[in-house]
């Protein structure tokens, strides 16, 4: 058993569900020399090093290291923990969930989910109905106002609340628990009792990637300002505002269908709405809050361009730098639009229409140009001063955003404006650049980065070797474990159970670990097995190259201390280690 599912069933909902498959509706994926390839989805890259065997139904980047099998591909790529990928992998094979008495905890976590997401539907249908039934309401007439069709309400689930009393009334009549109504984020409570927490506003569903309402955005139809604007669900257990977008879920869906290329993102509600009715249905929303990079990783996964299109003050503008960082650092490719006549998207389209729009989107600017236009605003280029600090900040996102072809393309831009001969901007440029760098030291030792991860990678295929018994000689691995990190305590425990000949299985760790999903334990527990033949050269190289990076290790310490060291008898004594270690290294390298 394994977090309360009996490890037959992951067999089975693993064996139903191909990964070439399920990957291939995320990724495009490139078949050569049999295996699928695809650029990695969770770093950032360019060229494609993330590979899928498609016999041993395993991926693996050689980039970044991640790897698993596809319960793992579809947590990571929907941010959704192990039990719930099972669980939508295992509905999309057409499977039945097994119920189980082993993990109480889980089941009952599991039920409320479910009753948070029929409380979350039905609260939904009441709002959307409220507003079919009281055309004259002031909420309804405000969305008359805002000229949205029938066929828009609809499709984007739109409703309104006239009081504060309906709908707990209404939930609590189809037996909704209290507890279960606060949990989901749809009423509150005071003195007098249950009020709802979106009361008197125009409701817009906020949706996840599937188009199951999570949570509200609620928006008052008041003037006055002791009236917030919106009003959003608060953290549940089914909405976490740092990876939802309005309209991702259609986004998703034109993903699906390969009708997606790039994302519009906007800022407010209303400018999603209106750009769909338009007919610009790759629009998404932000909700007025800056990007995170957990929803610039959710836009990654479904296209590589995008267009930012925020609002014209300079919140907007403001918000558009950021914005760049983020998506930039997704590795995704940035265009810009700053709108003038309109102060969003929404005005704009019903000012100028659609068509104007379009054109707009179609003349975005690349997002470093961008940079480089609006930034040249703040600065009086004819004095010497002003242009010194423009140039600087100019190199800087030049350095930060560009690949060496499109630093090229930008300094001439750049000496265009500025009047400043290209050699010596160049000059500047790589200057600036080896700074960054040496105020980012991670960035100068990735190879450290990469063998530690390799360290860890490989610590956990051996106990993975040794809890699913693929491994008899464990000596060689004795002196990998020598911690008090969660993976030297596993396997002491192993040990532990192996020395006294007990018998040990998966479950057994439950009562004596703490497993988070995507733990390292659980990483051991979920190690995805190639064949058995595969397997063993893998377990003997990897010992091999695990011993040589620790003998590599003992080597630097050595100079180290050779180096700091003033006694001759110490240094020579060093040298002589030194070349024993070179020795073992080359021995072990045959
Ligand atoms: P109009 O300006 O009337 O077109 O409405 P709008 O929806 O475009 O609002 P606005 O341009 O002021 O803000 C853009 C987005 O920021 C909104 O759609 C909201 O997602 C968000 N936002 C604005 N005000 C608030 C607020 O008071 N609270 C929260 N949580 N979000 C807000
Ligand atoms: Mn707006």
């Amino acid at each position: 058993m394994t977090k309360g599912v009996p490890m037959e069933f992951l067999d089975l909902v693993r064996s139903k569900n191909d990964l070439v498959d399920v990957a291939s509706r995320y990724l495009t994926l490139t078949h050569r020399g049999g295996n699928y390839w695809a650029c990695c989805p969770f770093h950032n890259e360019k060229t494609a090093s993330f590979s899928i065997k498609p016999d041993g139904q395993f991926y693996k980047c050689f980039g970044c290291g991640e790897a698993g099998n596809v319960i793992n591909f579809v947590a990571k790529m929907e941010n959704i923990d192990f039990m719930s990928a099972v669980e939508m992998l295992a509905k999309n094979a057409g499977l039945e969930m097994p119920s189980s008495e082993q993990n109480e905890e889980m089941r009952k976590r599991k039920q409320q989910r479910d009753r948070l997401f029929q409380i979350l539907k039905l609260t939904t249908e009441f709002y959307a109905n409220n507003l079919l039934n009281n055309p004259n309401s002031p909420q309804a007439e405000y969305i008359k106002s805002r000229k949205l069709n029938e066929e828009t309400i609809k499709k984007f689930q739109l409703g309104v609340s006239l009081n504060y009393d309906d709908l707990p009334k209404f939930l609590l009549k189809n037996n909704f628990k209290e507890e279960d109504l606060l949990a989901a984020g749809v009423v509150g409570k005071n003195e007098h009792g249950l009020y709802d927490f979106y009361g008197k506003r125009v409701i817009f569903p906020l949706c996840n990637g599937f188009g199951d309402v999570v949570g509200f955005s609620a928006r008052t139809i008041e003037q006055s300002p002791e009236h917030t604007k919106y009003k959003n669900t608060p953290q549940t257990p089914i909405f976490n505002k740092s990876e939802i977008l309005f309209a991702y879920n259609f986004a998703r869906e034109l993903k699906k269908q390969h009708l997606l290329d790039s994302l519009v993102i906007v800022e407010g509600h209303i400018d999603v709405i209106t750009c769909h009715q338009a007919g610009i249905t790759n629009t998404i929303g932000c909700m007025g809050t800056a990007l995170t990079q957990q929803h610039a990783r959710k836009i990654k996964q479904l296209v590589d361009n995008v267009i930012i299109c925020l609002d014209g003050d300079s919140a907007g503008s403001n918000a558009t730098y950021k914005a760049i960082d983020v998506l930039k650092n997704e590795g995704l490719r940035v265009k810009v639009v700053r709108l003038t006549g309109a102060k969003d998207p929404d005005e704009f389209i019903k000012v100028y229409g659609k068509e104007k729009f379009l054109n707009f989107l179609e003349n975005a600017i690349d997002c470093v140009d961008f940079i480089l236009q609006d930034s040249a605003k703040k600065y009086d280029l004819t004095s010497n001063a002003d242009k010194t600090k423009y140039v600087s900040e100019a190199l800087n996102y030049i350095s930060k955003f560009s690949t060496i072809a499109e630093q090229e393309i930008y300094l001439s831009e750049l000496q265009q404006l500025v009047k400043i001969p290209i050699d010596a901007l160049r000059k500047s440029l790589t200057n600036q650049t080896n700074k960054t760098t040496a105020i980012k030291p991670e960035l100068e030792q990735p190879s450290e980065n990469v063998k530690n991860k390799y360290i860890l990678d490989s610590k956990i295929m051996f106990l993975a070797a040794i809890l699913h018994k693929k491994v008899k000689n464990f000596e060689q691995i004795v002196g990998f474990f020598e911690g008090n990190d969660e993976l030297s305590e596993l396997y002491k425990f192993l040990m532990e159970k192996i020395g006294n000949n007990k018998d040990f299985n998966i479950s057994t760790l439950f009562d004596n670990f703490d497993i988070a999903p995507n733990s390292l334990i659980d990483k051991v527990i979920n190690y995805n097995f190639p064949p058995d033949e595969v397997f063993n050269t893998m377990l003997k190289d990897t010992i091999k190259r695990v011993k040589i990076y620790e003998l590599q290790q003992q080597k630097e310490d050595l100079i180290n201390k050779m180096n700091n060291s003033t006694d001759i008898n110490e240094r020579y004594d060093c040298l002589n280690k030194l070349k024993e270690l070179d020795e073992k290294i080359k021995k072990e390298k045959m």
